[in-house]
C-alpha cells in the first residue's frame, strides 16, 4: 500500500498535462489523486483508489468537479507600488505604450512609486497580489524585479519576493530584471556599468533568471548582449522580453544565449522562431499586454510551424497589462488570436513550467510532480477559457494541502 497524507477523489475529468493515448491533456475520468509530503505519489481512477492507497490525513471530494494541474505563470511583474489607470484610458484615446514612456511617464512612473514605498508595503501588495494568483488556480509564477532600477531599489524588490515566499504557498521563481529600461537621468554606460559590475554579481544565486528587455524604448541589442554576456558568466540563466513593439535582433539574442524563454515575440520572425526552437527557448505569449497596447497579432502560425513551445502569461504588470488571471489570458489567446483551448491549457501548465527549468514537477501531474491542483466549476478542461471573465476556480491545492483565502 501506498502512504499519503493528501487524497483528491472524484475529479469528474483530472487533467495531469502529461500526454496519454492520443489525448494531449492526459485526462482521467473519474479521477483520483494521492500526495505525501506535498509531492504526488499515485493518480488513477477513483475506484482504484482504496485498493492502491492508504490514507493518513485529508480527504478532498471533488464532487465531479473538473481538476487540472496547478497554472504556470511564466511572466509576471508582481513587485511594484501605484496604479497607471490613467495611462490605459490614454491608450484608448489613441496615445501609444512606446509614446508613454518618455522621461518620468511609463515604466518610470512605477519606479518612482516602488523606490518611495517601505519594503513592507510592497510585500502587503505582493501578497494580495499572490491571493489573486492562487484563487484564480495559478500555484507558481515566475516574478520579476524591475521597478527598483538601482542596487537599493533591485534588493528590496528581491526581498520582498523572498518575503512573498514566506507569506503565501505560492511558489515564486525570481528573475532579476534590472534591464527594464535605463532610470530616466542616468547615463546608459553608467546604468550598464552598475548592472554588470554591481547588480548582477550582487544578486547571484538571489534570482534564477536574468531577464532584459530588448525593443526601442529600453535596450539595443549591444546592450542586451553586454548584460545578457554577464549574467551568463555568473550564472543565472536567460530570459528576455522581445520584439514586443518592432522587429528587431531580440529574439535572435534569446536563441543566442539559448534563453530558457522568449517573451512577447508579437513581431519575431519564421526564421528567428525557428532558431528559437533549435535553441529549445520556449516562447511565452502576454495575450493581455497585447490587447492593452493594441499590438499586433504575434505569428501563431509561424510559432506552430517552427515546433516551438508555447506558454501563455498574464504578464501582471501596471502599465500593459494589471490582471493575474491566467484563465483570462487563456480567453484571449483563443477567442482573438486563434490559439485552440488545448494549446492554451498546455501554454498555462506544462510550456510554461518547462520554460522555469520545472517540466515534470509543475505544470503536470505524474508521480513525483508537485501536488498542486486547480479545481474548477466546468465540464471539461477545454471549456476554462470558454468561461470568460468570470472566476470558476473553486479550489486551489498547493502541495496536497487546500489553500483558502485569509
Ligand atoms: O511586459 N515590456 C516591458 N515590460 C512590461 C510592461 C512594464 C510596464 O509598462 O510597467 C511588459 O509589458
Ligand atoms: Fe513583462
Amino acid at each position: 500500500m501506498i502512504e499519503a497524507d493528501f487524497v483528491l477523489r472524484h475529479a469528474g475529468q483530472l487533467a495531469t498535462m502529461v500526454a496519454a493515448d492520443g489525448d494531449p491533456l492526459g485526462r482521467i475520468v473519474d479521477g483520483a489523486l494521492a500526495s505525501r509530503g506535498g509531492r504526488v505519489v499515485w493518480l488513477g481512477k477513483d475506484a482504484e483508489l482504496a485498493r492502491a492507497v492508504r490514507l493518513d490525513g485529508d480527504e478532498l471530494d471533488a464532487a465531479g468537479a473538473c481538476v487540472i494541474a496547478g497554472l504556470v505563470d511564466a511572466h509576471t511583474h508582481p513587485v511594484f507600488a501605484g496604479s497607471r489607470a490613467d495611462e490605459f484610458a490614454e491608450r484608448q484615446a489613441g496615445v501609444t505604450y512606446a509614446g508613454q514612456q518618455s522621461g518620468e511617464h511609463g515604466i518610470m512612473r512605477t519606479v518612482r512609486a516602488t523606490r518611495a514605498a517601505e519594503r513592507e508595503r510592497l510585500v502587503e501588495l505582493a501578497v494580495e497580489r499572490a491571493d489573486r494568483f492562487l484563487s484564480n488556480g495559478t500555484t507558481t509564477i515566475e516574478a520579476k524585479t524591475g521597478y527598483g532600477l538601482d542596487l537599493p531599489g533591485e534588493s528590496k524588490s528581491l526581498e520582498v519576493l523572498t518575503a512573498l515566499a514566506g507569506r503565501r504557498p505560492l511558489r515564486v521563481v525570481p528573475t532579476f530584471l534590472g534591464a527594464h529600461v535605463v532610470p530616466f537621468g542616468t547615463d546608459r554606460l553608467d546604468y550598464l556599468r552598475v548592472l554588470t559590475e554591481e547588480m548582477l554579481p550582487a544578486f547571484k544565486g538571489r534570482a534564477t533568471f536574468c531577464d532584459a528587455w530588448c525593443d526601442e524604448p529600453a535596450f539595443s541589442a549591444s546592450e542586451t548582449r553586454t548584460v545578457l554576456r554577464r549574467a551568463r558568466e555568473l550564472g543565472y540563466r536567460i530570459r528576455l522580453h522581445a520584439a514586443q513593439l518592432a522587429p528587431g535582433d531580440g529574439p535572435d539574442i534569446a536563441a543566442e544565449f539559448q534563453a530558457a524563454s522568449a517573451d512577447h515575440l508579437e513581431y519575431a520572425t519564421a526564421g528567428q522562431l525557428t532558431a528559437l526552437a533549435a535553441a529549445g527557448t520556449v516562447a511565452v505569449l502576454c495575450p493581455a499586454a497585447n490587447f492593452t497596447t493594441h499590438a499586433p497579432r504575434p505569428p501563431i502560425e509561424a510559432m506552430r510551424a517552427s515546433g516551438i513551445g508555447v506558454a501563455i502569461a498574464s504578464d501582471l504588470n501596471p502599465g500593459t497589462s494589471n490582471s493575474e488571471s491566467l484563465p483570462y489570458a487563456m480567453t484571449l489567446a483563443c477567442v482573438a488570436w486563434g490559439m485552440t483551448p488545448v494549446e492554451v491549457l498546455v501554454g498555462a501548465t506544462s510550456a510554461a513550467a518547462r520554460s522555469l527549468g520545472l517540466d515534470g514537477v509543475a505544470g503536470c501531474l505524474c508521480v513525483g510532480s508537485f501536488a498542486d491542483l486547480a479545481v474548477l466549476d466546468v465540464e471539461r478542461p477545454e471549456a476554462i477559457p470558454y468561461y470568460g471573465g468570470v472566476n470558476r476556480v473553486i479550489r486551489t491545492i498547493v502541495g496536497g494541502v487546500d489553500w483558502q483565502p485569509s
